[in-house]
């Protein structure tokens, strides 16, 4: 069973700029709950009991926030507010262990979950990037990750979600190679299809496909090896994409082409989204912001 996994939290989100100048852009809300719940949420539905952030200096407020805050809750259970009370004490389950570790330096996502490598182990495990919010409400009860974690167990081949892009925008992702690509080949949603490469950021004309790897990974801990070897690759950082890329020389990795929706939190546009789509269906405001959009449109 995979029960860990790790997200790198350490990125100074340039891209949300002035917003998350002094708020780890991690902990920006979608309706009423930071970003990084819905990720943590996420991994917990799928099936995660220990969760390793991998964090920076300045971004203590997420580590806060997977805290117990003692004052805070006496004052709520004093006052009675036990609905409150049981909100805060839902953020972590109690079978759910949150860590942190430090990435003292910049040197790229694959050095980031390199800095794991001593809590995680030998382990298989799963890496969620924060910024991508995966929304699988259309299918209750089942999630992409949930999916990936049973394949591998099953299998034993390491997971890479995917979802098609548009071709001019390959150069901001991780593109995968299947052998034989064309536009649209590869996997059915819900299905993995065996990769033969990946690539980070191509450029259009260079991609090896139009698959891009979305941010959802299912691993082995034999990936840490081929990590501490990676060189700096594209952008002169350490890509986990590069180590991915040695893996699958050695033995199956697959990607699984998602079923849900990705919302990319890290981008103005993709957070609204976002806010729209978890806003319109949330329990308590979802009437009320519905009719808002109705008036505003
Ligand atoms: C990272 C990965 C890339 C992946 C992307 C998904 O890039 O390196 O392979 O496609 O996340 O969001 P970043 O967005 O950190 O530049």
């Amino acid at each position: 069973m995979i029960r860990k996994a790790v997200l790198p939290v350490a990125g100074l989100g340039t891209r949300f700029l002035p917003a998350s100048k002094s708020i780890p852009k991690e902990m920006i809300t979608v309706v009423d709950k930071p970003v990084i719940q819905y990720v943590v949420d996420e991994a917990v539905a799928a099936g995660v009991r220990e969760i390793v952030l991998v964090n920076h200096s300045a971004k203590t407020a997420i580590e806060n926030y997977f805290d117990v805050h003692y004052e805070l809750e006496t004052e709520l259970e004093k006052k009675g507010k036990l609905a409150l009370l049981k909100v805060l004490r839902d953020i972590v389950p109690p079978d759910v262990r949150v860590i942190s570790v430090r990435q003292g330096k910049p040197l790229g996502l694959g050095h980031a979950v390199l800095c794991a490598r001593e809590v995680i182990g030998d382990a298989p495990f799963a890496v969620l990037l924060p910024d991508v919010l995966v929304d699988n409400a259309a299918t209750p009860g089942q999630t992409d990750l949930g999916h990936m974690m049973a394949a591998f167990e099953k299998h034993g081949a390491s997971q890479i979600m995917v979802e098609q892009v548009p071709r001019e925008r390959v150069d901001q992702y991780g593109i995968v190679s299947l052998g034989g690509d064309a536009p649209g080949a590869g996997p059915g949603p819900g299905e993995s299809a065996a990769m033969t490469g990946v690539v980070e950021k191509p450029k259009p004309d260079e991609a090896p496909s139009d698959l891009s790897v979305v941010g959802r990974y299912v691993l082995p801990g034999r990936i840490f090896e081929l990590l501490a070897q990676t060189k700096p690759g594209a952008g002169n950082e350490i890509q986990l994409t590069d180590a991915i890329a040695a893996l699958i020389k050695e033995q199956p990795v697959e990607a699984y082409r998602m079923t849900g929706k990705t919302y990319d939190c890290g981008s103005k546009v993709g957070y609204l989204q976002a806010t729209l789509a978890y806003a319109a269906r949330h329990p308590e405001v979802g009437d009320a912001f519905r009719a808002l959009v109705r008036q505003y449109s």
